[in-house]
């Protein structure tokens, strides 16, 4: 029998990596291997990511790319996961499927991730490390699922659902499972992984960060993505405390402005965000913040992402990833505002952020 051979692409962001890496071994655990590339592959499994246009086009040339060559080879399978397939079968409405399905052709098979996942969060999972991951030396573990923020902008809860929490104890063995494989960064997923909660003794991030950094004193650990809300004074203190825990930390701001921040249903002021950078600088010494920021929200007007620009300044991010408004169906801010910022100008401010933060150039506006 003709060994089959599988291929995975992976979009976005950290946790789609982690999803591949499973996905990976699952397919092992069938009996599938890796294939040496895309093109000597019976089984072609595209991971998306939705968060902007630009990251769902680039899926659909890709499927157009591989539909183009697969006219030669009607046996190759192309399963469409991730958070594309997660929007179009979690959504209320029929239309975003049949749309989705219309676009992407008959010989794509659409699937929710935990699908392709032998059970959702596998307690004696390894790790697979895939071709394309940047960070193949961090043992990638999700210790939730989904986001019930509703940020009016974001489209992730839609595609991931509500949270789900992976319990304390799974979470541990697989943490002593990386070590004992000699894995020495540990880097724990949540889309807002600080909201983490568990139902026994260890109820709160902040207690399961310290048992994690006591369970791998050799180690470092690193969390992703944090939020201003829920980073407690004791995840603070734990921080503190414990060497081993990552001395950058990723709290995305989004934007300086109090009115965006309103309209974009980020539940903190401007003064509440410095305050507990404050606060973290103060407790953690050589801590660096590192944040995400999206320029061109409706409503930003000069003056607005101003503001933006003084409490970059004020902060002083050691790197931002910084993304153009993108209005994503379905979501609050499209439903609610016009994309009125024209695209030039979202380019404008996305210079004077990235030559500012990223590059640390001279900013003369
Ligand atoms: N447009 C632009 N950027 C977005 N992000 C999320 N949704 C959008 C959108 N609709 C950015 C946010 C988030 C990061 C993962 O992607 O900055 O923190």
């Amino acid at each position: 029998m003709k060994l089959k051979r599988y291929w995975i692409k992976t979009f976005g962001c950290q946790m789609n990596q982690a999803d591949s890496e499973r996905i990976a071994l699952t397919l092992e655990k069938q009996g599938y291997q890796r294939a040496a590339s895309i093109d000597q592959a019976d089984l072609i499994v595209i991971n998306s990511c939705i968060v902007r246009q630009s990251a769902e086009n680039r899926v659909y040339g890709l499927i157009r790319n591989l539909s183009a060559q697969m006219s030669k080879c009607p046996n190759v399978q192309i399963v469409l996961t991730g958070c594309l397939a997660g929007w179009a079968l979690r959504g209320q409405k029929k239309t975003n499927l049949e749309r989705l399905r219309k676009r992407v052709g008959p010989q794509v098979t659409i699937k929710l991730t935990e699908d392709l996942i032998e059970t959702k969060f596998l307690a004696d999972l390894g790790c697979l490390q895939l071709e394309d991951d940047a960070q193949a030396d961090w043992a990638k573990i999700p210790i939730s699922q989904g986001c019930n923020q509703l940020c009016s902008y974001c489209i992730v809860p839609y595609a991931r659902g509500p949270e789900v929490y992976r319990p304390a104890a799974e979470i541990l063995t697989e943490v002593n499972r990386f070590l004992s494989q000699g894995y020495r960064q540990i880097l724990l997923l949540g889309q807002t992984v600080n909201s983490w909660k568990g139902k026994g003794k260890v109820k709160t991030f902040a207690q399961l960060l310290a048992l994690v950094a006591q369970l791998a004193p050799q180690a470092t650990i690193n969390f992703v993505s944090a939020n201003p809300w829920d980073f407690s004074d004791q995840l603070i203190e734990v921080i503190a405390k414990h060497p081993n825990i990552s001395r950058t930390i990723h709290l995305p701001v989004q934007s300086g402005d109090n009115e965006i921040l309103r309209r974009m249903r980020r539940p903190y002021t401007v003064e509440e965000y410095l305050a507990l950078v404050k606060k973290i600088k103060q407790s953690i010494p050589g801590v660096k913040i590192t944040t995400d920021i999206i320029v061109g929200f409706p409503g930003e007007d000069k003056a607005a992402f101003e503001r933006t620009v003084k409490l970059c300044r004020q902060v002083n991010f050691a790197r931002a990833f910084i993304g153009k408004y993108s209005p994503r169906p379905g979501t609050i801010a499209a439903q609610l505002y016009p994309d009125e910022v024209p695209p030039q100008e979202k380019k404008r401010r996305w210079w004077i952020l990235e030559n500012l933060i990223n590059r640390k150039g001279v900013d003369k506006n």
